[in-house]
């Protein structure tokens, strides 16, 4: 568990949350129906460069074949995660859910994608993310939704809970939450506080998946040259991720005794299985993050 001080300071949008929406992106171009995870929109959301990059298949295979090389094989993961969170998502919503709230939302398209379901939909981000989302969609002409809401916020800093409220989340309500890609950047602090803050504003039966990263002794050895390097790279993007924690312990660490249940904690054996056994067009998934399902309890 090697927890440091929290050093992420963003002035321009997340590149990690750029890089989720070029795995989304270069999935769909590179790989072959039926896909993990479908975002049409992804690729919309890419800077010019990674634009450029994708857009032409030599450029691309350089990239991806020789200066990322190493790194290549952490792009299933975004596709697993979104593609575990949605499913568990649109079975709570059959089940009457009726408000989602995607905790550290980056470039997340669910909204674009799903127009008419009568959900209300909370995007919550780093304000300089916010602000570089709305200027993309805006350039593509995209048009968010009336209904989506997005607040900025730092969960190092904010109260989530006040900032909810006075958006309209309804905490009588049912509500579903999506926290993935962004735990590991956070303090162990803020993630327990976050956990908490959801824990105290949700109603019996609401739900939040949430990925993390296995500390490295639960990495087996010949992978963990993967993670550091995978630390190594995000870490000089301005992004360090700072916190793991042991798959075995995840209950006691993220206090969920007496107010979550453990639907699931997902391993990456669980959802190589599920989504990525049998393809022979993605990268086999590595095992560095697990994925979390909780339930409050009545
Ligand atoms: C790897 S991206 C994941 C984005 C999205 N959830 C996905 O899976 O596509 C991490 C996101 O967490 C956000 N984030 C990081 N630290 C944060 C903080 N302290 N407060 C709020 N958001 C934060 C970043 O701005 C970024 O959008």
């Amino acid at each position: 568990m090697a927890d440091q001080h929290p050093g992420q300071v963003q002035t321009h949008g997340s590149r990690t949350a750029e890089l989720v929406a070029v795995s989304r992106a270069r999935h769909l171009l590179r790989h072959n129906p039926p896909y993990i995870f479908h975002d049409p929109y992804a690729f919309q959301f890419l800077s010019k460069r990674w634009q450029r990059i994708l857009g032409y298949r030599l450029i691309d295979a350089f990239v991806s074949g020789i200066v990322l090389r190493r790194l290549m094989p952490i792009t299933t993961q975004p596709l697993t995660r979104a593609r575990f969170t949605e499913d568990c998502l649109l079975a709570a919503i059959e089940d009457g859910v009726g408000q989602y709230v995607i905790l550290g939302s980056g470039y997340d398209t669910f909204a674009l994608r799903h127009p008419g379901l009568d959900v209300t939909i909370f995007e919550i981000d780093l304000a300089s993310t916010i602000a570089l989302k709305r200027e993309r969609a805006g350039a593509a002409g995209l048009a968010l939704p009336d209904s989506l809401r997005l607040i900025p916020i730092d969960f190092e800093k904010d109260d989530l809970a006040d900032r909810l409220t006075a958006h309209g989340f309804d905490p009588e309500k049912r509500s579903f939450f999506n926290w993935l890609g962004v735990t590991y950047y956070l303090s162990r602090e803020a993630i327990q506080d976050t956990l908490d803050q959801v824990a105290g504003i949700t109603c019996p039966g609401s739900e939040i998946v949430f990925d993390y990263l296995a500390e490295t002794n639960s990495i087996p050895e010949d992978e963990r040259s993967l993670a550091q390097g995978m630390k190594n790279y995000v870490g000089k993007l301005g992004e360090p991720m700072i916190t793991s924690f042991d798959p075995a312990t995840v209950e006691t660490d993220f206090n969920t005794v007496g107010r979550w249940d453990v639907v699931r904690n997902d391993s990456p054996a669980d959802q190589q299985q599920r989504y990525v056994a049998g393809r022979g067009d993605v990268y086999a998934l590595p095992p560095l993050f697990w994925c979390l399902h909780l339930r409050r309890r009545g």
